[in-house]
């Protein structure tokens, strides 16, 4: 599949002639709402799992030198944690403009935090994506994280957000937060240090 998904996530129709669809969050998207929204609630998913397997060309990395974000796994009795936007059809363009790097929409439900699921949908990049690059042991992940950069900022950045946004919201993601750790002991960290 190519890298761009947007004209395949267009012509997904699971949703036509609802005036508000609910969107599940797990990454950047729980931190970085850049589109309006009617109502926002802490919310997960079940049978999935976080894991920065997915390359980044346009936001964190570049063509020549990807970074690494995060997807969604398949995972037997695991929980995934985040965020769900109830958002107008709209919001859609947008939306599929920033994830278009490999993520496609799909239908699933979510269940809020605060009691009750509703049919909804999360952008997955899925295994057979020409940006995914897989597993990899956590260390390797936060080396790579730490020298990748994209025009959205420092990769590090992201991975550093998720996890406090994480931990904000009372949750714990072993597998984010052993990279953050990772992370934190390399020379550099990933970040500008200030001058
Ligand atoms: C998401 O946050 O739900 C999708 C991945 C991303 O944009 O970081």
């Amino acid at each position: 599949m190519s890298h761009n998904t947007i004209e395949i996530n267009r012509a997904m129709d699971r949703f036509d002639g609802h005036h508000s669809v609910w969107l599940f969050g797990y990454g950047s998207l729980i931190y970085k709402a850049d589109f309006p929204y009617l109502e926002r609630r802490p919310a997960s998913i079940a049978g999935w799992t976080r894991r920065f397997w997915q390359g980044s060309h346009d936001h964190r990395g570049t063509p020549e030198a990807p970074g690494r974000v995060a997807t969604i796994v398949p995972a037997a009795g695991a929980i995934c944690h985040g965020m769900a936007y109830l958002v107008t059809p709209e919001e859609f363009t947008h939306l599929d403009h920033r994830e278009k790097n490999g993520y496609l929409r799909l239908a699933i439900d979510i269940r809020f935090d605060g009691g009750g699921t509703e049919e909804g949908l999360v952008y997955i990049a899925r295994h057979d994506n020409a940006a995914y690059l897989g597993e990899a042991p956590e260390l390797e992940i936060a080396r790579h994280i730490a020298r990748a950069q994209g025009p959205s900022g420092p990769n590090a950045e992201y991975l550093l957000r998720l996890a406090q946004a994480l931990r904000d919201m009372g949750h714990v993601d072993e597998h984010v937060f052993a990279i953050e750790d990772y992370l934190a002991g390399l020379d550099d960290g990933g970040l500008p240090r200030p001058a």
